[in-house]
């Protein structure tokens, strides 16, 4: 009876739990932590680890001109300083001339292991079964899972196509001298019971969208620890987040760790309790063909983004305003966006000029016309905003974020500036950016001077 017992506890056991990343703080370099990968698959004959998994890099090696000759390296030769990149996959030779670094062994029967030391930051990955070149082994090709037990922050199942974890700082053997790779600002605030908020999806009606419901679309919704606790109906300020090409919604928190990241703005005073929306810009109607996350095989126009805003203003943001407790004037809404999302904020700077007073233009992709004399003449209200242009020193966007500050200049529109200097066009440097956004341009008195954000 009781060996019985013992073998079905490893029964289930081995049928429950078929993947974990263990996240170890080791006290030793090159480090500090390591983290272990488990996946137990019985008919794999090769496990990569991809999904968001990039090789290491450090500024040395890196350019924003070419990929080709960047250095790639192995998380198990990391020196302190070395940051992780996207690599555009034609970039990335196949093998045997480069040999991809997260590659699992089998350590007993159908069970696969990697174990490497890794530095600050959020990392999202995906298995990819009996796969060999790791940037072309997408949820298209059959060959990526998902882990199981530790699925990703989304609205409907195949919203997102990777989990994600987050490894701590440990000055000790991550600090440089030359660069800050400490993304500990992403961390699980250490008073959950005062300060951690709530993240979750919600779905809307938007007549005409196609997901995740014919007539119904969705987002994703931050609300502050305080949200529904403080006495009588505040209205808490409002940020929305977008994301970028090829994503959704769910992006900023299971890519970004969005909630970790304003828990800790609140925590510290830089903000007030805010309430941030991450909306989705496809799907939001049928025009483009169906947008499915993750397939590369199957690719759709990116919506323009004066059709996105003209959606957003018909049906998003009235919801929104009578759904949850967020305040009703443009001194408290702010509207932020990464890469094509950077070029939805600016359209709203543009076109809604009166809805909000802050815009966060993280790595915008944008492009000319840009405002000029005459658009600032018809629209005052442009010069009396409170924006930030960021972008990455190797983000590919950087001559057309460029560009928008020029244009910005000349016309004597006054903004924040952040350089993200590990910064390629790639999630760390979007962290980077809504911190720095939060920190420095949110909610802070307008109009901004030199003065603005050095308190
Ligand atoms: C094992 O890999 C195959 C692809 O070869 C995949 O279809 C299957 O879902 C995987 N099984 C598990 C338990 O992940
Ligand atoms: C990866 O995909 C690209 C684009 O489809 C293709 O040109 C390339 O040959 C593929 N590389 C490998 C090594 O399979
Ligand atoms: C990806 O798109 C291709 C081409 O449209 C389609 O055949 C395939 O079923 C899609 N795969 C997934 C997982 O949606
Ligand atoms: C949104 O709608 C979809 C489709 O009906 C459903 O699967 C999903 O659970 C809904 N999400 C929420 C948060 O209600
Ligand atoms: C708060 O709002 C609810 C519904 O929106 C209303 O019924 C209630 O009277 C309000 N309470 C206060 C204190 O204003
Ligand atoms: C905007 O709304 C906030 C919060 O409801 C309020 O404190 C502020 O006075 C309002 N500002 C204007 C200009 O109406
Ligand atoms: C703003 O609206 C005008 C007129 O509808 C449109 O031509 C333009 O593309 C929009 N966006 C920007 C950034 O100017
Ligand atoms: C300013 O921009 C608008 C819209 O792109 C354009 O029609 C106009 O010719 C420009 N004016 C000047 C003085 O460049």
């Amino acid at each position: 009876m009781r060996g019985y017992g013992i073998a079905l506890a490893a029964l289930l056991l081995s049928s429950e739990v078929l993947a974990s990343v263990t996240v170890r703080k080791t006290d030793r370099g090159p480090t500090g932590y390591e983290v272990d990968f488990r996946y137990v698959n019985t008919t794999a004959k090769r496990v990569l680890i991809g999904g968001g998994m990039q090789p290491f890099t450090d500024q040395f090696h890196t350019t924003g001109t070419s990929y080709r000759f960047n250095g790639r390296y192995d998380p198990h030769d990391y020196k302190p300083g070395d940051f992780y990149v996207s690599n555009p996959s034609p970039q990335l030779p196949a093998e045997p001339a480069y040999k991809w670094p997260y590659e699992m062994t089998q350590s007993a029967e159908g069970v696969w292991t990697y174990t490497a030391p890794f530095p600050s930051g959020i990392y999202s990955f995906a298995y990819l079964v009996n796969c060999n070149y790791a940037p072309n082994c997408s949820i298209d090709t059959g060959h990526l899972v998902i882990d199981p037990d530790l699925p990703p922050f989304q609205n409907v199942p195949g919203d997102q196509v990777s989990s994600s974890f987050q490894v701590p700082f440990d000055a000790r053997f991550q600090f440089s001298p030359e660069l800050n790779t400490n993304f500990d600002y992403a961390l699980d605030t250490p008073d959950p019971h005062l300060h951690r908020g709530t993240v979750q999806t919600a779905n809307y009606t938007s007549p005409g969208s196609i997901h995740p419901a014919p007539d119904v679309h969705d987002f994703g919704i931050y609300l502050p620890a305080e949200y529904g606790r403080s006495p009588g109906n505040k209205s808490y300020p409002l940020l929305y987040l977008s994301h970028g090409a090829g994503g959704n919604g769910a992006d900023w928190e299971n890519l970004g760790r969005m909630s970790h990241i304003l828990d800790n703005l609140i925590r510290l005073g830089h903000i007030p309790p805010t309430v941030v929306v991450t909306p989705s810009f496809y799907n939001l109607d049928a025009s483009g063909g169906r947008f499915i996350y993750g397939n590369k095989s199957h690719s759709v126009p990116i919506p323009p983004a004066d059709a996105v805003r003209q959606n957003f203003e018909k049906y998003l943001f009235p919801w929104v305003e009578a759904h949850y407790d967020v305040c009703r004037n443009a001194s408290c809404r702010a509207f932020a966006g990464l890469s094509m999302g950077g070029v939805l904020a600016y359209e709203m700077f543009v076109n809604a000029t009166d809805t909000f007073d802050y815009y966060g233009m993280f790595s915008p992709a944008t492009n000319p016309p840009y405002v000029n004399a005459s658009s600032v003449a018809e629209t005052p209200a442009l010069m009396r905003k409170g924006i930030m242009v960021a972008y990455g020193l190797y983000d590919f966007v950087f001559p057309q974020a460029r560009a928008l500050q020029e244009a910005l200049d000349a016309v004597g529109i006054r903004y924040i500036n952040r350089v993200t200097p590990f910064g390629a066009h790639y999630w760390n440097t979007w962290l980077d950016e809504l911190w720095w956004f939060g920190v420095k341009v949110l909610w802070k008195d307008l109009p901004f001077g030199v003065e603005t954000g050095r308190k």
